[in-house]
């Protein structure tokens, strides 16, 4: 009965929380994706950097096969296979020694807190206070509210939790300042990404890493968005030399399913059993798929490959803003890249961009964001400058 009229049922039937742009998307197949007119999109959006493969990948999709087939959902009473074999892939892979697994990003970050808490309360004399950073984004619970850094998002929830600093990002000495005796952890992104794709210079988190260590505080990494081969190495922290206390992750993990871990070093993982839990985290279908999906790129050297194809979109990206003065900034690492405009502009811009088959995001009014999938080939890159550079050059003649 409403066939054609999905936007308008949505309309009626869903609290209006977030704004959606007139695409009503019904399936996908690696960097494309098709409306329910049938019209061909190219993604650059990756369902918010997390299909990692594309639309239903095929290693992904034998993986929620199989593991349907045997067990879907089991409590965690019990052990189950595919969380212990997703834990050892990150555990061998990474700098931490234990995991925690959720169902999204902002609950990643929910443990992160907590498990900073309980390091505050058995060895710092009950500090509990977390420093983060403005123009950050780690989810939008209460206390994630809280934590990120933007009065957009926290002044219809005000009054927030406490025992959040907010302060600069990109100064070390804005961190110092806001430590105290009642601190027991920093929380940063590598990059940036819903604050715009914020880039810090080389050596902040190293040097935010060593204030730490001297404070005796948790360096606390929101790898969310950048994880998982997201900007050229499996964790972004790889690249700034630094080894986080405590790391999250969600996003790109699952390749398309909803998952989020937790990953700390052995020195810290002070929860004790009925400290901490979730009834679906650790899920056998979920934690099937992202064992899949992190394997795949592991063992198919796709960091290397989003490094190489991320600087090929960033060049050409530069050329487009060489031709269109109001392009003042391109930015970004691997494949989490942003143009920004001297004017706010990007609503138009993605409107634009869809009419001749291009998703983009809007990441602030006058940035767009590109997230597309790891596996993005040149030609792929290719099609979306030219699709770009067209639209663009309409808003010139505009
Ligand atoms: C860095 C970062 N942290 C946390 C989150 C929240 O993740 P989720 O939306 O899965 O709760 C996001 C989402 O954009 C993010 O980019």
């Amino acid at each position: 009965m409403y066939r054609d009229n999905w936007q308008e049922l949505e309309q009626k039937l869903f609290l209006r929380t977030g704004t959606r742009v007139p695409v009503t998307l019904v399936r996908g197949k690696g960097a494309l994706a098709w409306d329910d007119h049938n019209r061909e999109y190219l993604d650059f959006v990756g369902g918010w950097a997390v299909n990692s493969l594309g639309h239903c990948p095929p290693v992904v999709v034998e993986a929620l096969e199989k593991q349907a087939k045997t067990l879907i959902q089991a409590s965690n009473q019990f052990y189950t296979i595919p969380q212990i074999e997703l834990a050892r892939l990150l555990v061998e892979n990474s700098c931490l020694d234990r995991v925690y697994f959720c169902n999204s990003g902002a609950e990643a970050n929910e443990g992160a807190v907590k498990l900073a808490r309980r390091y505050g309360k058995l060895r710092l004399n009950g500090a509990y206070k977390v420093i983060t950073t403005y123009s950050s984004f780690h989810g939008r619970t209460l206390a994630m509210t809280a934590a990120t850094g933007q009065s957009k998002f926290q002044e219809p929830y005000i009054p927030l939790p406490d025992g959040f600093v907010n302060v600069d990002y990109n100064s070390v000495e804005a961190i110092k300042q806001a430590t105290d005796e009642q601190t027991c952890g920093v929380i940063l992104e590598p990059i940036q990404g819903e604050g715009g794709v914020n880039v810090p210079y080389d050596d902040y988190l190293g040097k935010i890493q060593s204030w730490c260590r001297e404070k005796g505080i948790l360096f606390i990494l929101d790898e969310i968005q950048t994880g998982i081969g997201r900007t050229g190495t499996l964790f972004a922290y790889e690249q700034y030399n630094v080894e986080p206390d405590i790391m999250t992750l969600a996003k790109g993990l699952g390749s398309g399913v909803p998952i989020g871990a937790l990953l700390a070093k052995e020195e810290f993982s002070l929860f004790s059993p009925g400290d901490h839990g979730s009834t679906f985290g650790g899920n056998p279908l979920v934690c099937a798929a992202a064992h899949a999906a992190v394997k795949y790129i592991i063992d198919n050297g796709i960091p290397a490959r989003v490094r190489q194809v991320g600087e090929y979109f960033m060049t050409k990206l530069e050329n487009l803003k060489q031709k269109f003065e109001f392009i003042t900034q391109v930015r970004g690492r691997g494949l989490l890249i942003a143009l920004e405009f001297d004017r706010e502009i990007a609503d138009e811009m993605v409107r634009a961009c869809i009419d001749k088959g291009l998703l983009v995001n809007k990441v602030k009014p006058a940035t767009i964001r590109f997230m597309p999938p790891l596996i993005i080939t040149e030609k792929e890159v290719d099609k979306a400058i030219s699709i770009l550079q067209d639209v663009l050059a309409e808003k010139v003649r505009s």
